[in-house]
């Protein structure tokens, strides 16, 4: 995909991967984007760091739990600042507990934010994509898209249920000139994971580096773009033995109790 001149809107744009592709889109000849998030606060703030590239930004605060208000919200945007070329999907929410005391809040907050917030946006801008017969969409999953971890099984369901999302969509809106792809970051260095217990072992990535592995990925034209050399090997060791997780996880178990 050719940036240059482009309209992006990215979810989670207020922090973390979010705000690292809009900085990323705004060194590479993006002309606006539209940055997504709750925090109106951090969303101007993140929008004065992309105005120093001479990038148009505004900040559209937007809960994506709130389905209709964001079918109201995405028309609106359309209307107001044009087509959008480039959604890219990244707002997400994780919480590690293990699943047998997890609390239904907290189940039902990861599926109406990384899926069903998703596809609320999704939905009125692919349309307009389609009719216009152009666009491309960049949905978020992750490492434990493709890897299930014990602890986080909401937010991988959620993550896997995104690739299914995403191969579904590209082969429907293949026909109308739009591109759908999936970026799979391994674990990265944001507010996300700060709370994180079990996965202190792994040396996380930046949001810096995967904004650089997706802007590489539209240019290659990738459908999937695996970030780092972590997803690499943890895809390949997937697909040719046992999950390393299963003996991991329950040798913890053992030591636990
Ligand atoms: N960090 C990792 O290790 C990692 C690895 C693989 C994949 N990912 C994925 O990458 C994406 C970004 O994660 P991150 O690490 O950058 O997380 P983060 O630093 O916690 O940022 C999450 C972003 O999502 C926004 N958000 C959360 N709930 C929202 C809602 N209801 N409506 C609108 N925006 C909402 C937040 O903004 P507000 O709070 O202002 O709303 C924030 O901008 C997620 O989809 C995550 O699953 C992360």
């Amino acid at each position: 995909m050719n940036l240059l001149g482009k309209t992006a809107l990215i979810t989670g744009a207020s922090r973390g991967i979010g705000r690292a592709i809009a900085l990323e889109l705004a060194k590479q000849g993006v002309s606006r984007i539209l940055l997504v998030a709750r925090d109106v606060n951090r969303l101007n703030e993140v929008a004065a760091e992309i105005a120093v590239h001479n990038v148009e930004a505004i900040a559209l605060p937007m809960d994506l739990t709130q389905p209709q208000a964001v079918n109201v919200a995405a028309a609106q945007t359309w209307r107001d600042y044009g087509p959008i070329d480039l959604l890219v999907n990244c707002a997400g929410v994780a919480h590690q507990t293990s699943f047998l005391k997890a609390r239904l809040l907290q189940i039902e907050s990861e599926i109406a934010t990384n899926l069903v917030g998703m596809y609320a946006l999704t939905r009125p801008i692919a349309r307009r994509m389609a009719a216009r017969r152009q666009g491309h969409i960049v949905n978020v999953s992750s490492l434990m898209g493709k890897i299930a971890a014990p602890t986080m099984a909401t937010y991988c369901a959620t993550k896997f249920a995104i690739l299914g999302f995403t191969q579904a969509l590209r082969g429907e809106l293949a026909p109308y000139n739009v591109q759908v792809s999936a970026l799979l970051p391994s674990l990265t260095d944001t507010d996300m994971v700060r709370e994180f217990n079990w996965f202190r072992w792994v040396s996380p990535t930046t949001a810096e580096k995967v904004a650089q592995a997706l802007v590489r990925g539209l240019r290659r034209g990738s459908s999937e773009i695996l970030v780092g050399w972590q997803t690499w090997l943890a895809v390949w060791c997937d697909r040719s033995r046992p999950p390393f997780w299963k003996s991991w996880y329950n040798r913890r178990r053992r030591r636990r109790c």
